[in-house]
């Protein structure tokens, strides 16, 4: 039987949780040990999955053309988007550093096969989405278990998924879920960068939890998680 947390397990536990950043330009230049790699890549497989599905795969890319392409494709898709909003948000929006696909030295891109163990999965028939949510709970393990060996992580969704999977050679029913680059970093800030350059903060935790229904934010039946929730504490 595994024993619970101890005091100190647990502290680094939610250091890892406050402490991970989405990083795009700390990245150094040292590259990562396959024994650390191959932690983080079993980390993520540990992952809840809808039925047990495990519904991901791994594909691992450090050859510099497949990196050019995917660098191509979000040069692209970066300029098409910011046709979408207006000045100032845009000329802030285009100045922003949204990837770090050459500066680091693996990218990762995680995969969703819904076909993997199929069609029928348990707990998939009502909710199809269900397999995605698994692929995304496989992102976040890596993302922890990288943060906690000191390497840095950025998640890059500013691309073409046919250019993708195209560079990828993906079969047409599989789908490109998150694109990762993964390096040593010279720092993790301690707030996310969107925040430091004035895009959006982040929301009052009071702000985002309803009690017994939607936009129910006093309850009398809640009342002490209530008051401990307004005060924003940091557990780290
Ligand atoms: C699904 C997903 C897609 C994202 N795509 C991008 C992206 O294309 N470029 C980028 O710079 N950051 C991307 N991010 C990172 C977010 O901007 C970042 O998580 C958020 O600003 C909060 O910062 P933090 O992760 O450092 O706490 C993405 C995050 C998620 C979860």
């Amino acid at each position: 039987m595994v024993k619970d947390f101890t005091e100190e397990e647990k502290k680094g536990f939610y250091k890892a949780i406050y402490s991970r950043r989405d990083v795009r330009s700390h990245f150094i230049s040292k590259s990562i040990e396959d024994d650390i790699l191959s932690k983080i890549l079993h980390a993520a497989h540990h992952a809840p999955s809808v039925g047990f599905s495990q519904p991901w795969n791994f594909i691992l890319i450090k050859n510099i053309e497949t990196k050019n392409k995917i660098k191509k494709s979000f040069e692209e898709e970066k300029k098409r988007s910011s046709q979408l909003i207006e000045d100032p948000k845009k000329s802030k929006y285009i100045s922003f550093k949204l990837e770090g696909i050459l500066e680091s030295p693996v990218n990762i891109c995680v995969t969703y096969d819904p076909t993997k163990f199929g069609p029928f999965v348990i707990g998939r028939s009502s909710i199809p989405e269900a397999g995605l949510y698994s692929v995304c709970c496989a992102i976040q393990n890596l993302w922890l278990s990288a943060r906690t060996e000191g390497i840095g992580l950025g998640w890059v969704s500013i691309l073409s998924n046919k250019i993708l999977k195209e560079t990828l050679e993906l079969p047409e029913h599989v789908i490109p879920v998150g694109y990762l680059c993964l390096g040593y970093v010279n720092e993790f800030v301690d707030k996310p960068d969107l925040q430091t350059a004035g895009w959006l903060s982040r929301l009052d935790l009071k702000d985002v939890v309803y009690f017994e229904k939607w936009e129910n934010k006093e309850n009398e039946n809640w009342k002490n998680i209530q008051e401990l929730i307004k005060k924003n504490l940091n557990y780290a």
